[in-house]
């Protein structure tokens, strides 16, 4: 089986876990961190070019983090896109804040900015752009609309380690940057996460957040929770960063092969992903993600007159995981405000009328039945992604028939 995601585990992971072993301290309390933290953290600072890093047990816990630094006040209200993963949403909900939910553009499934600019309203503390897939959001549009409306950016960072927008890291723009290094990402802890800031005092405040609110233990001074990143993770993310150039040229010419193959191929009815040709946009090659949208299926809909897309989307998936093995994954179906617990929150507040929520995230309703990511993980040969992309071909052809 091809896994969408593997992660890359060296000799150099294995050193640096057993001399945390050898040294038995396993995690500190102490408001810089373990050894090991401040050894990933200025690594990671360098590689960012980034004036603080905090390192944190996960992505969730750098988002939440980043959203209690901001002291959100009961109604305040943080935009982000429906179109992540909820934790982007559960991390407002969790910091007190409310969350509005953006509609996000078709080109590369980030925030859309008219969508955005509409949703801004008194009570807007934040926006929280996300890199999906490791595409960046329209940063430059995005600052504005902050700037003119004072409000602060917080990236979602997640997924888009190692991607660029205007020659700069995301992660490194907005006021503060949130990363994950879960399993699957492209730098990994196992579980884990980081916070970037250029600003001293936020820095201050967050790495008393990630210690119970504490500075020399016991005199918690703002609220703060344990976030710490263990020792043995930290190892792991330290002997990660050595190679971290390494897997994104990996990911980088795996993508470039896999749209060689489907771009130049008589396949029709899907769209791939493109970084955008004057080069202000680059990918990390997170995730390589596919829309289809064929005729066929549109076709098929104005014939029943019943919306029946995405069927293509699912039946693509089901042959290329159960027939050809390929861990093929749709991120994400269904998007957050369709969850359940978000979908009653929304209609509440509706009901309620403390604000207007005009249904219009329906390029995100369309992405999330359209999206297919096909894996281009650093550890994939030549072969496999030849196999990959003649695989999809073949699925795509069959539905045709
Ligand atoms: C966009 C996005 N936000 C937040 C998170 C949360 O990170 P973690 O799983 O490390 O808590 C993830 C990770 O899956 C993510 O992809």
């Amino acid at each position: 089986m091809i896994s969408i995601n593997r992660p890359w585990l060296s000799d150099e992971e294995k050193k640096e876990i057993l001399m945390v072993l050898d040294e038995g301290i396993l995690t500190s309390p102490a408001l810089k961190g373990g050894k090991k933290v401040q050894e990933f953290e200025s690594l990671l600072r360098s590689y960012l070019n980034i004036k603080h890093v905090i390192a944190v047990n996960s992505g969730t816990s750098a988002l939440l983090a980043a959203l209690l630094a901001l002291e959100l006040k009961e109604g305040d209200e943080v935009l982000l896109p429906s179109f992540t993963f909820v934790a982007s949403a559960n991390s407002v909900v969790a910091a007190g804040g409310t969350p509005v939910f953006v509609d996000i553009n078709k080109v590369d499934y980030t925030i859309d900015i008219g969508d955005l600019a509409t949703k801004i309203t008194n009570s807007t503390r934040a926006i929280m752009p996300v890199h999906l897939y490791g595409h960046p959001a329209d940063m430059d549009e995005i600052f504005e609309l902050a700037k003119s409306n004072s409000i602060e950016v917080i990236e979602d960072a997640c997924q888009s380690l190692g991607s660029e927008y205007r020659k700069r890291q995301t992660g490194t723009i907005g006021s503060m940057g949130c990363f994950s290094m879960y399993a699957s990402k492209v730098l990994t802890s196992g579980e884990g996460g980081a916070i970037t800031t250029d600003d001293d005092l936020l820095a201050d405040r967050l790495r008393m957040i990630r210690n119970h609110g504490m500075v020399e233990g016991y005199d918690t001074r703002i609220f703060g929770l344990n976030l710490r990143l263990p020792e043995i993770s930290a190892a792991i993310a330290k002997g990660q960063m050595k190679k971290l150039n390494e897997m994104l040229e990996r990911r980088r010419s795996n993508a470039n092969l896999l749209n060689d193959m489907l771009t130049h191929s008589d396949a029709d009815g899907f769209t791939t992903p493109t970084e955008p040709e004057d080069g202000h946009k680059k990918f990390n090659w997170y995730l390589y993600t596919v829309a289809i949208d064929s005729q066929q299926s549109e076709d098929r809909i104005s014939k029943s007159g019943q919306p029946n897309y995405g069927d293509d989307r699912d039946l693509i998936k089901d042959k290329m995981t159960n027939a050809a093995k390929i861990g093929v994954a749709v991120y994400y179906d269904p998007p957050v405000h369709l969850t359940p617990y978000y979908n009653e929150l929304v209609q509440s507040r509706l009901s309620n009328q403390i604000q207007e929520i005009p249904n219009n995230l329906k390029t995100t309703e369309w992405a999330s039945k359209h999206v297919l990511s096909l894996p281009v993980h650093p550890l994939l040969s030549a072969q496999d992604i030849e196999y990959i992309a003649n695989s999809f071909k073949s699925a795509k052809e069959n539905i045709k028939k």
